[in-house]
């Protein structure tokens, strides 16, 4: 199989890097999360895991509410300065326009092209970070971002990150229709039950 059991313990997933929002003390404070996901559906349920310690985690606690904002690749240098400094050590209030919604104090930047505003659900205590579980109350964008009413990959163009050699990337090309493309797919071998 030519395959070898590799030291990369984060494993070299690309993935989007998102900035969470949340007011600490009534300040806004920003910090760079890629470890997020999407969990569950009606309610829409948003995960982001962030350590215990960091000043982000303080807001959440205290307001029950935050943001996860998706920057685009040109945001790369104000995306890394919120993941490299604390708001504990260094005011990152004024770092970005902000806005807020319905929940009035989960902090969103006008900056990113998507916005989500999450009311806290639950949280998931772990031995270094907490997983934050949101209720998603609202998704917000620019049309500029839209293409016949939806959310245009190439307009937003997300900065996606690599762990293991800590690197942020751009999205390349469309490959094919989701939910689609692997319905004639024939596998080498399969009882075929499709209908
Ligand atoms: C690209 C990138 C991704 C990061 N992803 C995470 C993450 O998923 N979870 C986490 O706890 N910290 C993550 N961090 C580290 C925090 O963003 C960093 O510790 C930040 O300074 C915390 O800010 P705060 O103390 O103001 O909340 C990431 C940093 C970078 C640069």
């Amino acid at each position: 199989m030519g395959k070898n059991k590799t030291k990369f313990n984060y494993p070299p997933f690309v993935m989007p890097v998102s900035l969470v929002g949340a007011n600490v003390g009534g300040k806004p404070n920003f910090e760079a999360i890629a470890w997020f996901n999407l969990v569950d559906y009606q309610p829409n349920l948003i995960s982001i895991s962030s350590e215990k310690t960091h000043h982000t985690n303080k807001g959440i606690r205290e307001n029950k509410t935050f943001s996860v904002n998706i920057p685009s690749a040109s945001m790369a240098a104000a995306t890394d300065f919120c993941g490299v400094y604390s708001g504990s050590k260094v005011d990152k209030s004024k770092t970005f326009d902000v806005f807020y919604g319905e929940l009035k104090t989960a902090p969103m930047i006008s900056e990113c092209p998507v916005n989500v505003e999450c009311r806290l659900n639950q949280t998931l205590e772990l031995l270094h970070g907490e997983v934050f579980i949101g209720e998603i109350v609202g998704v917000y964008m620019e049309n500029k971002y839209l293409t016949d009413n939806k959310p245009d990959t190439r307009k937003i163009d997300p900065l996606l990150f690599e762990g293991t050699l800590g690197s942020y990337w751009k999205v390349g090309e469309h490959v094919a229709k989701a939910f689609g493309i692997g319905k004639n797919y024939k596998p080498k071998q399969s009882n075929d039950n499709r209908e």
